[in-house]
C-alpha cells in the first residue's frame, strides 16, 4: 500500500533526509492490523522504516538479517508500539482556569460557572489579551510536550476565539505554530463554541456569518480540514449544528460534534446522520445512540477527564462492544474542564472507567484515533506503507501501558521513520 503524501507540503523534504533503519530487539512490537479489525503482537520483533514509511514489520532476527544495510537502533528488549493519535484537544488558548476547579469541586455546575462569566467566555477573554507570538508559541510548546509524551498525530481545534475574527485569528496561528513542531497535525475549527457577547441578541446572524463568511474563508485558505460544534443546550442547538456542518461538508470539509456531554439532546444522532468522522463526549448518549454511530462508521470519541472533572460516568464496555461501536479515547486538553496533557493517563483511566481491555485500549489511542482523523490509511499502525511513526516505551509489555499511573514513558519517539533525538539522524530537524 502506497499513501499519497500531497497534501503535507513538507513531504517534499522528507525522501532525501529520512533513512533506512532497523528498530530490533523489541519485547514486542504490537500494532493494529491496517484495517484496525485486530491488534498484532510480534515478541522479539522488528520494524524497518525507509524514506519515512514502514516498509516491514516481524521477527527481529530475520529483519535484521535481510536487512543488513539498514541502520540497526536497539529498542533494548522494550514495547515498540505505533506512535498514539490525540483526536480530540483544544490546546490554542491562553491563561487556565485553575480556580474553576475549585468551584467546581465544591458542587457549583458547568453551566453556573459559565452564566456567572467564566467558563468559555473567560478564556476567549484571555485569549483576546494575549499577543499572537506568545500563542503561538505556547501552542508549539505543547504540541512539543505531546510528542515527549508519545503523541505523533495530534489534532487542534480553534474555539477560544468565538466571533468570526476571532477564530479565523486562531486559525491562522494554528497553521503557523505547527510548522515549528515535528508532530503531525490536524487542524480542526470548532466555530459553535459559546455565542459571543457581541452577538447576544443576535444569534441568527452570528451563524449565518460563520456559515456564509467564515467556512468558504477557511476553504480557501486552507485554515482547517474539519469543522466541529458543541450541540448541548449551553452551546447549539441540533438544527443550527446541522445547518452549519451540512454546509461545511458539502464545502468538502469533514465535520465531527461534541455531542451528548452535559443531557442527552440528539447531538450523537446528528453526527451519524451527517456520517461525522467522530461524536465526542457522549456521556450521556444512549445505546440506541452507540449502534448508529456504529452503522454511520462515526468513531465514537471518549474524553475521561471532561467526565471525571464534571462528575460523569463514562459509557460500559460491554455496552459499546453490543453495540459495534468504534471508540477512541483523547485528552480534549482544554483549561475548562481537561487540563490533561498526557492522552496514556487518559487511557490508562478510560480502561478502568469503561473497563476497555488493553488490545481496545491500543487501539483506542492509535487506529481509531486516526480514523476519527480520517487518517487510518498512513497513521495509526505499523503496516507496510504507513508513517513511520512508532514509540518505544520504557516497559516490556502492551498490558503495561494501561497500567502504571502516571504513565509509562516513551523512551524514544520515531516520527517519518526517524528518532529526532539521534543526533545523526539530521539534527533535530523535522523530517
Ligand atoms: O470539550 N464542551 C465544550 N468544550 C470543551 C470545554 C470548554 C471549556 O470549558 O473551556 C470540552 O469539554
Ligand atoms: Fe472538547
Amino acid at each position: 500500500m502506497t499513501v499519497s503524501p500531497a497534501s503535507d507540503p513538507r513531504d517534499k523534504s522528507v525522501a532525501g533526509r529520512t533513512s533506512y533503519l532497523v528498530l530490533h530487539n523489541a519485547s514486542e512490537v504490537v500494532t493494529a492490523d491496517a484495517q484496525g479489525n485486530q491488534v498484532l503482537r510480534h515478541p522479539k520483533g522488528a520494524v524497518v522504516f525507509r524514506d519515512g514509511r514502514v516498509l516491514e514489520v516481524g521477527p527481529g532476527p530475520e529483519l535484521l538479517r535481510r536487512h543488513g544495510e539498514a541502520r540497526p537502533i536497539n529498542a533494548h528488549g522494550r514495547l515498540v508500539t505505533p506512535g498514539l493519535v490525540d483526536c480530540h484537544t483544544h490546546m490554542i488558548f491562553a491563561g487556565h482556569r485553575a480556580h474553576e476547579l475549585q468551584r467546581k469541586l465544591a458542587g457549583e455546575s458547568y453551566a453556573a460557572i459559565a452564566a456567572a462569566g467564566g467558563g468559555i467566555r473567560s478564556t476567549v477573554a484571555a485569549t483576546s489579551a494575549e499577543r499572537d507570538e506568545v500563542i503561538e508559541r505556547s501552542l508549539a510548546g505543547r504540541l512539543e510536550r505531546w510528542r515527549a509524551n508519545g503523541c505523533t498525530t495530534v489534532e487542534v481545534k480553534s474555539g477560544y476565539g468565538l466571533t468570526p475574527a476571532g477564530e479565523l485569528r486562531l486559525l491562522d496561528l494554528m497553521k503557523r505554530a505547527v510548522q515549528r513542531v515535528p508532530v503531525r497535525v490536524v487542524r480542526t475549527a470548532l466555530l459553535l463554541h459559546a455565542l459571543p457577547e457581541s452577538y447576544l441578541g443576535r444569534r441568527d446572524a452570528y451563524l449565518a456569518e460563520m456559515t456564509q463568511r467564515v467556512l468558504p474563508e477557511i476553504v480557501r485558505r486552507d485554515l482547517a480540514s474539519a469543522v466541529d460544534g458543541f450541540c448541548d443546550p449551553v452551546g447549539f442547538t441540533v438544527e443550527e449544528c446541522r445547518a452549519l456542518l451540512a454546509e461545511a461538508r458539502s464545502l468538502g470539509l469533514a465535520v465531527r460534534l461534541h455531542a451528548d456531554q452535559t443531557k442527552h439532546g440528539g447531538g450523537a444522532a446528528l453526527a451519524a446522520e451527517l456520517g461525522a468522522a467522530s461524536a465526542d463526549h457522549l456521556e450521556s448518549a444512549k445505546e440506541e445512540d452507540w449502534r448508529a454511530l456504529a452503522s454511520a462508521g462515526t468513531v465514537g470519541v471518549l474524553l475521561p477527564a471532561a467526565a471525571l472533572t464534571l462528575g460523569q460516568k463514562l459509557p460500559k464496555a460491554k455496552l459499546l462492544r453490543a453495540a459495534g461501536a468504534r471508540i477512541a479515547v483523547a485528552t480534549d486538553f482544554n483549561p475548562g474542564t481537561a487540563p490533561a496533557q498526557s492522552l496514556l493517563e487518559c487511557a490508562a483511566l478510560a480502561a478502568r472507567l469503561s473497563g476497555l481491555t488493553a488490545d481496545e485500549t491500543l487501539l483506542a489511542i492509535t487506529w481509531n484515533a486516526s480514523k476519527a482523523l480520517g487518517l487510518e490509511a498512513q497513521v495509526g499502525h505499523l503496516s507496510p506503507g504507513a508513517w513511520g511513526d512508532a514509540v518505544v516505551w520504557e516497559c516490556e509489555s502492551l498490558e503495561e501501558l494501561p497500567y502504571w499511573m502516571p504513565s509509562v514513558r516513551p523512551d524514544c519517539v520515531f516520527i517519518r521513520g526517524a528518532d529526532l533525538a539521534l543526533p545523526a539522524v539530521e539534527g533535530r530537524v523535522w523530517p
